[in-house]
């Protein structure tokens, strides 16, 4: 579908039955003047961005001991320069984004997901796993060995949509896995390349 990055304007009919709607996506970057051809976030897309994490996070965040909402460390983490998102959109309407980076973790050349949002109403309509399988085919495409993430234990839905329907699994580097406890988050994480 794409060489090593997502095109602009990438199609995906998503299996939204009422509206039927064609989600268009396209890949951004957060600061930086263009990268493959990647234009910046507008200022009123970055707000939209952080409205959509704000809504759906918030409480996920408020019921966390170990990681409180902080809405300024989350605007400068989330666009901070080397951040990368894929934006979909309904017609002119952001419905959903992945923000991402490529980093270094436990010795391997990983896509960090820092994001994947979906705006309530075009939930469960194949939009998450749609851009679930663009993270994994990126990642595949510019070398990166695992797509790596964060979900706090209590975010069921998306502790499931990874685990059964994506079928991540929790990563070795994962606080439950090194024994250390107190924790209520989970990394998880799935292989892109072959050994
Ligand atoms: C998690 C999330 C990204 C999934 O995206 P989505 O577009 O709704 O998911 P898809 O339609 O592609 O996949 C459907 C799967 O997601 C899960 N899911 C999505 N909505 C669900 C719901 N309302 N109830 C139960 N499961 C749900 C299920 O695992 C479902 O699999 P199934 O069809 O076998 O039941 C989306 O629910 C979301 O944005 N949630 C709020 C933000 C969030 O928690 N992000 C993850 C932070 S780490």
């Amino acid at each position: 579908m794409f060489t090593k990055f997502p095109e602009l304007g990438t199609k995906f009919k998503s299996q939204k039955t009422e509206q039927n709607s064609e989600i268009t996506c396209s890949y951004y970057h957060a600061n930086c003047t263009k990268v493959n051809n990647a234009p910046k976030l507008s200022n009123d897309q970055q707000k939209i961005i952080f409205n959509i994490i704000e809504e759906n996070m918030k409480a996920h965040y408020q019921k966390s001991k170990r990681l409180p909402w902080d809405a300024q460390k989350k605007k400068e983490e989330i666009f901070e320069t080397k951040m990368r998102f894929i934006v979909c959109f309904d017609n002119d309407k952001i419905v959903g984004f992945t923000a991402f980076m490529f980093d270094i973790e436990d010795k391997r050349p990983v896509l960090y997901l820092y994001e994947l949002q979906v705006i309530k109403e075009y939930q469960y309509y194949g939009i998450g796993h749609f851009l679930m399988s663009l993270m994994e085919q990126t990642a595949k495409n510019v070398g990166m060995s695992h797509v790596m993430l964060t979900v706090f234990t209590h975010n069921e839905i998306a502790m499931n949509f990874y685990l059964k329907k994506c079928s991540y699994i929790i990563d070795s580097f994962s606080p439950s896995k090194t024994g250390k406890s107190g924790f209520d988050y989970e990394i998880l994480s799935k292989k892109t390349l072959v050994n």
